[in-house]
């Protein structure tokens, strides 16, 4: 049997969601613009996974725009300011964004927006005075909540209501965050919020984008008019489906969720440290995602343990990628001050669903044995 601890890449479905997906790709064929009985069905479907997914978020349900998932709703935030009327000359990010913001603000700068990149401290994390400091007369600042390769979560609550006292809009990516950690924008003033479903038990290529009251969004699709106006395309329906039920489990078990992916979490990290000399944890230990444990096992490449690790049956994720042959260490780490090689002894373990303490156990054995292995062979 694997044993899968790559939950922060994506994860496996719930029967629940598998069940309401299948249902809805079987019996709802309909077009949900259509005003025939089956395009009322859809449309139904539509409406109740709007609501199922409002809940979780905290925001009204017509306040819920459905995308092909975080990537989308990311790309229509920041590219809306240059297509949009308003004259938008400058976006504030930070330097740990996702790929989804980092691409579309570099985009922007080409186009003549400026662009300030706020750096994290070695723990990962931004200083709410700092991010007010540098946001005074920008027209949007756009964060990441919770760290994809970290697990790091930005103290979201004191920077949103830092801006919205200077009246700066927030754009929040909270991709990792919903479903493992308190995600509500009744109480943490968020303008706009993207969202995915496959991180969060449901399926791929679904997501939404949140908006608040008061708030629109130019849309980066045009079409049909559906979504209202907001995204052109015919919807996703089973997937929607999907992603309203994972929103629904999300919602009613976030509490009991991060209690036990910590249990798993920290057992993991209490077997690694006493079992394999000198590894560390990367990101604040006190401010991180009940699920995440980014470490740097010094001297062991991530992308070779990962392949060993691999071939014994676990899945997990590296800190830095290979493209076209060569490695490439990961933007968060460099940003938090690490140097190539110590991004590259990095390795991101992400539990979930599925996941129990005779797995965690398992794991820390063959870890010990690999990393002993690898520093032999060194
Ligand atoms: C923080 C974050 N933002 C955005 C994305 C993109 O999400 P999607 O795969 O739904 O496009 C991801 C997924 O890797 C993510 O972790």
């Amino acid at each position: 049997m694997r044993i899968y601890l790559d939950h922060n890449a994506t994860t496996p479905l719930r029967d629940e969601v598998i069940e309401a997906s299948a249902a809805a790709l079987r019996d709802l064929y309909g077009n949900p613009s259509s005003t025939h009985a089956e395009g009322a069905a859809a449309r139904a479907a539509l409406a109740r996974a709007r609501e199922q997914v409002a809940g979780c978020l905290g925001v009204a349900p017509g306040g819920v725009y459905f995308t092909s998932g975080a990537s989308e709703s990311n790309n229509s935030v920041l590219r809306a300011l240059a297509g949009g009327a308003s004259a938008v000359t400058r976006l504030v990010i930070s330097n740990v964004e996702h790929p989804s913001v980092v691409e579309p603000a570099a985009w922007l700068e080409k186009c003549g927006v400026g662009v300030t990149r706020l750096s994290v401290d070695a723990e990962g994390l931004l200083e709410p005075d700092a991010v007010a400091d540098a946001a005074a007369g920008a027209d949007l600042v756009s964060l990441i909540w919770a760290n994809n390769e970290t697990g790091v979560v930005q103290p979201m609550q004191a920077i949103a209501e830092r801006l919205r006292e200077i009246g700066v809009p927030l754009h929040v990516d909270a991709t990792q965050a919903v479903g493992k950690w308190p995600v509500d924008m009744k109480r943490v003033p968020v303008d706009w919020l993207s969202c995915s479903a496959h991180k969060l038990n449901g399926p791929k290529g679904v997501g939404c984008l949140a908006v608040a009251e008061g708030r629109d969004i130019e849309p980066l699709v045009l079409g049909g008019g559906q979504e209202r106006g907001r995204r052109g395309g015919t919807e996703n329906i089973p997937g929607i489906v999907g992603f309203g039920v994972a929103c629904e489990l999300a919602r009613a078990e976030c509490g009991a969720r991060m209690q036990r992916y910590a249990a798993l979490r920290d057992r993991l990290w209490d077997g690694i440290r006493k079992r394999v000399p000198r590894v560390r944890r990367n990101g604040a230990a006190d401010r991180v995602l009940p699920n995440t444990l980014n470490l740097e096992i010094e001297g062991t490449p991530g992308e070779v343990l990962l392949e060993a690790l691999d071939l014994e049956g676990v899945a997990v994720s590296a800190g830095a990628a290979c493209h076209s042959g060569s490695v490439k260490a990961s933007h968060v780490l460099s940003a938090m001050g690490r140097t190539p090689e110590q991004a590259r002894a990095s390795l991101r373990l992400s539990v979930g669903h599925g996941n129990d303490a005779g797995q965690i156990d398992r794991v820390v054995e063959i870890l010990e044995t690999l990393v002993r292995r690898a520093r032999e062979a060194a």
